[in-house]
C-alpha cells in the first residue's frame, strides 16, 4: 500500500492535467446537438483505461450514448468489484451565469475548497469522481496492489435515466456478474466530516399539459369570462401541498417506509448548521413539511417539486394575450417502497379528478426510477468505512441521500449485486448548477481512499 500511496503523490499533477482534458469535451446527453461530444468522450475515457493498464476494454454501442466497458480478472478466485460511474453531464445552461466557461476547466479557491477547487461542468457530477477510480486504478496496478478483480461501466446516459443502461445489464448479466457494485457519485457532509451514503431516492417525472380555450384570445375580449390555463394550473399546483407542507394526493403516504424514532435520532447526530445552510443559499427561513427536521426531509420523506412552467408570452415588451395552453413539469422524490408508476397513476388520477370543467388536462410520464438503501453492516461497508477512516483519520458517519442513482437498485435486482455509495463531492459544490466544482482535497482523497477500500473489501469478504 505505501507503494501505491507514493505512486499517487508522486504523479498528482498529471491526473488533474489529464482530468481536465476530460473536462474540457461537453458530454451533454440531454442534448443531441452534443451527439458526437458524447462519442468522443467514451472513446477518451476507453483510453484512459487502457493506459491505466486494464487489459480488456470497449466501447459498446447502444440505441443512444455508448458505454464503456473494461476488466481486469486476474483470477476466477478472487471477489469482483464492478465500478460505475457515468461520464456524460448536465446541460450547462444558464451559461451567462457561469463565471467562466463550463467547459474551460479553471481552478480557484472557494470557502470550502481553501486548496481549490476545479470549476466545470462535470467535473464533481461525475467525471471527477469517475476519474478518481481510474487513476486509482493504474496506481495500484503500477504497485502491483490489486486484490480483487475489477470491471468498469462508465455510461453516458445517467443525466437522461439510463434507460439503455438497464436494457444492457439485463442482456449482459453474465459479462457484469459481480460481488458487489462501487459507485462514486454522490457526497461527503464536510471535508473535516467524511460520510458514505445509505441512500438514495426514488424519482417520478412527468409532465402537466392544460388546455383551455381552443385558440390564444384577447385578454380583454374574452378575460374575465373564459378560464386562463395559466391561472388554472397555478392554482392546481399549489393545491398539491397543504399547509402543513404535505403533498395532498390521495394515496401518496400509503407505501412509504416509517423509519423508526432511534434511526431518526441517529441521523439526526450529523452535524449540521441550519444558520450556514441559510446563508449559502441566500434565503432567510426553509420550508418543509412540519415535523421533520432538514436532513429528514432531504432523505427520508418524499417531496414534490414543480421543475418548470410556461405557457403564454413571454418574449419582450406585452403581449395582452389569454393563452390556449399551459404546461409543468414536475419531479417527485420517493422513498423506499414507493413505487414510480403507482405514484405516476395517482398523481394522474388525482389531477384529472380535481380539474375543473373548464380546462382539460394531459399527463405524460417521463424517466423514473426506485428508491435504494444499502445495509451497515455488512463486508462492503465495512470495508469502504475503513478506508476512509485511513485517509480522513476520521470514521465516516452513514447518511441518506436525497439524489437519486435509478440504476442502483437495478444493479440488485438484475445483477442480485449491492452497492457502496463511496462518493467524494460536496452538497454545495454546484451539481447541475452554473459554476459546479470539485474540490483538489476531494479529487485526491477520493484516489487515495479507493486503494485501502479494496485491500480491506478482499479482507473481510474472503471467497471461499
Ligand atoms: N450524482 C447524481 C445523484 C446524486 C447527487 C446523488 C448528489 C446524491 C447526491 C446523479 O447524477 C443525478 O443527478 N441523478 C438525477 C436522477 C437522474 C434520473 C436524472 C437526480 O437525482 O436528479
Ligand atoms: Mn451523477
Ligand atoms: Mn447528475
Amino acid at each position: 500500500m505505501k507503494k501505491t500511496q507514493a505512486y499517487i503523490q508522486e504523479n498528482k499533477d498529471r491526473f488533474l492535467e489529464e482530468l481536465l482534458g476530460l473536462l474540457r469535451i461537453p458530454s451533454v446527453s440531454a442534448d443531441p446537438a452534443f451527439k458526437a461530444s458524447v462519442a468522443e468522450t467514451a472513446k477518451l475515457v476507453a483510453q484512459h483505461l487502457k493506459k491505466a493498464g486494464v487489459p480488456k476494454v470497449e466501447v459498446c454501442k447502444t440505441a443512444g450514448h455508448p458505454i464503456v466497458y473494461g476488466e481486469y480478472i486476474q483470477d476466477k478466485k478472487l471477489l469482483t468489484v464492478l465500478v460505475y460511474g457515468h461520464y456524460d453531464v448536465q446541460p450547462a445552461d444558464p451559461v451567462e451565469l457561469w463565471d467562466t466557461p463550463p467547459f474551460e476547466p479553471v481552478i480557484k479557491k472557494t470557502k470550502r475548497h481553501p486548496q481549490g477547487a476545479i470549476f466545470a461542468r462535470g467535473a464533481c457530477d461525475d467525471k471527477g469522481q469517475v476519474f478518481m477510480h481510474i487513476k486509482a486504478f493504474e496506481a495500484m496496478r503500477k504497485s502491483k496492489n490489486i486484490p480483487c478483480n475489477i470491471k468498469f461501466m462508465i455510461e453516458g446516459e445517467e443525466e437522461v435515466g439510463s434507460v439503455n443502461l438497464e436494457k444492457f445489464c439485463k442482456k449482459e448479466k453474465k459479462k457484469l456478474a459481480c460481488d458487489m457494485v462501487l459507485i462514486s457519485d454522490t457526497s461527503i457532509l464536510d471535508n473535516k466530516v467524511p460520510s458514505i451514503t445509505t441512500g438514495l431516492r426514488g424519482l417520478t417525472y412527468l409532465e402537466v399539459e392544460v388546455t383551455g380555450p381552443n385558440r390564444d384570445l384577447h385578454s380583454g375580449v374574452y378575460g374575465g369570462a373564459v378560464a386562463n390555463p395559466i391561472n388554472v394550473l397555478a392554482k392546481m399546483i399549489a393545491d398539491l401541498q397543504n399547509k402543513r407542507g404535505e403533498i395532498t394526493i390521495p394515496g401518496f403516504y400509503d407505501d412509504v417506509d416509517i423509519v423508526s424514532k432511534e434511526e431518526r435520532k441517529a441521523m439526526n447526530q450529523a452535524p449540521y448548521d441550519e444558520k450556514a445552510y441559510m446563508r449559502d443559499l441566500g434565503v432567510k427561513a426553509l420550508l418543509g413539511e412540519k415535523g421533520y427536521t432538514t436532513l429528514e426531509r432531504t432523505s427520508i420523506r418524499p417531496t414534490l417539486d414543480v421543475n418548470g412552467i410556461w405557457g403564454g408570452y413571454t418574449g419582450d415588451g406585452a403581449k395582452t394575450v389569454l393563452p390556449s395552453k399551459a404546461f409543468a413539469k414536475s419531479s417527485m422524490r420517493l422513498v423506499p417502497h414507493q413505487d414510480p408508476v403507482k405514484i405516476f397513476k395517482l398523481f394522474k388520477q388525482h389531477f384529472e379528478a380535481v380539474a375543473p370543467a373548464y380546462v382539460k388536462v394531459k399527463i405524460t410520464p417521463h424517466h423514473g426510477g426506485d428508491a435504494a438503501v444499502t445495509p451497515t453492516d455488512s463486508a462492503e461497508y465495512k470495508a469502504a468505512e475503513w478506508a476512509m477512516t485511513q485517509t480522513f483519520g476520521k470514521a465516516p458517519i452513514p447518511v441518506r441521500s436525497g439524489g437519486s442513482i435509478p440504476i442502483v437498485a437495478l444493479f440488485e435486482t438484475v445483477l442480485n449485486a449491492k452497492s457502496v455509495l463511496l462518493g467524494f463531492g460536496l452538497d454545495s459544490d454546484a451539481i447541475h448548477s452554473p459554476n459546479e466544482h470539485f474540490g483538489l482535497f476531494n479529487f485526491y482523497k477520493g484516489i487515495e481512499t479507493i486503494p485501502y477500500f479494496y485491500q480491506q473489501y478482499a479482507v473481510l469478504k474472503q471467497k471461499k
